[in-house]
């Protein structure tokens, strides 16, 4: 419509994606941002500031990749004894990548994945983090109106990765049990849509799980395999958390899963990598398409000039990542420090009567804050998260922005920060569980919250029925992202 001054609102002025809403960046969710942004904790600074735990970044072994650049300064192209390189790298332009740096980086893969399997340097493609890499994938998957299915619940950027440009639909997977993606689940998901007259041209999955901390077992990964086979659709395997698995199960990729069956179509299969959470660095935006279909890597390659990694990044990542002795040791103690972490978070988490879905990989433990809700539902959860964030002065991330069905889960990333400030974000926990009891204590009303004892019954009977309980979709958009400077999502990595 045109308004009286001649100028056309900004809905006609504009293309669908620009004004769709796509990018899902007026959630609630984002409060969280903002109170975090406004009133960031500092610990002389701003003591009584937010403490940032929605955050699925590595920081626990920067340490060691300091020390090797000081002592690799020829890695670098900006310093006295890497400037000779300057000005071949600094024109590279070429989108297939420095060959040193494929190479690097197919190696690096073998090892996150403990080298039982290997990746071919000639099929990896360059991207700007996993982010352009999943986009990238579904141009090369899907037409616009097609659908993805993902088991819930997911990473909440998937809905902008994934479907944001392309158009591609998302169908969420609802299962008994997140930890378990069932055939039944996945063929009444295919069903379903068919029944919808949608097209299904995959399944999306992350392996380890973001936001569970989990890993996929052989057998459903088999499963997986053999149904996307059957129903000739593709699987996408996001394994970006890959070398975060610190304890035992370990990690099954899906290329080891598919090297033992010749009889399946390779051409469905693709692997999503990046070096935004194992290496612990989103902002060098190093990701990867890995797929074993000819066609997609030669397509996806030629869409990749629109992400490259630039050269610099390429040169010194083909130097680091060649160090096979770096490398072996800077994982093992990466898996180390992020077990160690993990296991003090939750035991002084189970102190004070607050259970985390039991996790072995990742950035992150799940929290069950259920017994905390007057109601199970969303809305009590983000009543409950505003506490959290308001009060307890803690970001944490609802469940609902990962499309969880069950209200009252949070997800509560721990890699960001130093001990220091988890001692802190914990004494604020204490405080908070302390004063919640004495409130509920007090308070006689039945129709009240529990008081500690009850609560503690509750929460067992809640993990017992955890495998039994079905949770429906509400689709929900939330991204990590924003081209916006001011967004308090520039600094968000989900
Ligand atoms: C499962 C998953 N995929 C992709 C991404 C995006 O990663 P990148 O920073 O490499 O774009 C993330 C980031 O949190 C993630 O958790």
């Amino acid at each position: 419509m045109e308004s009286s001054n001649g100028v056309f609102n900004n809905e006609q002025l504009l293309s669908t994606i620009a004004t769709n809403n796509g990018h899902g960046e007026d959630v609630e969710y984002f409060d969280g941002w903002k109170a975090y942004d406004n009133d960031p904790y500092h610990p002389s600074n701003n003591p009584n500031g937010v403490i940032q735990m929605g955050l699925a970044e590595n920081q626990l072994s920067f340490d060691l990749i300091k020390e090797w650049m000081v002592k690799n300064p020829q890695a670098s192209i900006c310093t006295h004894e890497g400037v000779n390189k300057f000005t071949d790298i600094a024109i590279f332009q070429d989108y297939h990548g420095l060959p040193k740096f494929r190479s690097a980086v197919a190696k690096f893969m073998g090892k996150a994945r403990g080298d039982r399997v290997s990746f071919d340097p000639e099929r990896i493609v360059m991207s700007g983090g996993a982010t352009g890499a999943n986009e990238t994938l579904m141009f090369c998957l899907a037409d616009p109106g097609e659908a993805f299915l993902v088991p819930s619940p997911y990473y909440p950027a998937f809905n902008r990765d994934l479907g944001w440009r392309t158009g591609v639909k998302l169908i969420p997977i609802t299962c008994e049990s997140w930890n378990k993606i069932t055939e039944e689940a996945l063929k009444s998901a295919y069903e379903d849509a068919q029944n919808k007259k949608i097209r299904v041209k995959g399944l999306i999955i992350t392996n380890p799980s973001n936001p569970l901390g989990t890993v996929q077992d052989f057998d459903t990964l088999k499963m997986l395999v053999n149904f996307v086979n059957d129903k000739r659709i593709h699987l996408v395997c996001d394994e970006i958390f890959a070398a975060t698995v610190f304890n035992s199960p370990r990690l099954i990729s899906v290329a080891e899963v598919i090297k033992d069956m010749p009889h399946v179509n390779y051409d469905l299969f693709h692997i999503i990598y990046s070096l935004s959470k194992d290496l612990g660095m989103p902002g060098f935006r190093v990701g990867v398409v890995y797929s074993y279909n000819d066609r997609v890597v030669t397509t996806a390659r030629k869409m990749s000039s629109f992400g490259l990694v630039s050269s610099q990044t390429q040169y010194m990542l083909a130097s680091l990542l060649s160090d096979d002795v770096f490398v072996t040791s800077y994982l093992d103690k990466s898996r180390e420090r992020l077990s160690q972490r993990h296991k003090h978070l939750t035991r002084e988490l189970a102190k004070v009567g607050i259970q985390c879905l039991k996790s072995n990989a990742g950035l992150f433990v799940w929290m069950d804050l259920r017994h905390l809700l007057k109601k199970p539902t969303k809305e009590e959860e983000l009543k409950l998260w505003k506490v959290i964030i308001n009060d307890v002065k803690i970001n944490v991330s609802p469940g609902s922005s990962f499309h969880c069905n069950e209200a009252g889960w949070f997800r509560v990333c721990f890699a960001n920060m130093d001990d220091e400030t988890v001692d802190v974000s914990l004494q604020r926990i204490r405080t908070f569980v302390r004063r919640e009891n004495k409130e509920s204590n007090n308070n006689n009303d039945n129709t009240q919250k529990p008081n500690l004892k009850k609560r503690k019954e509750m929460m067992k009977l809640s993990r017992l029925s955890f495998n039994s309980r079905r949770f429906e979709e509400t689709p929900n958009l939330l991204s990590p992202h924003s081209p916006i400077p001011q967004s308090p999502l520039v600094k968000a990595r989900t």
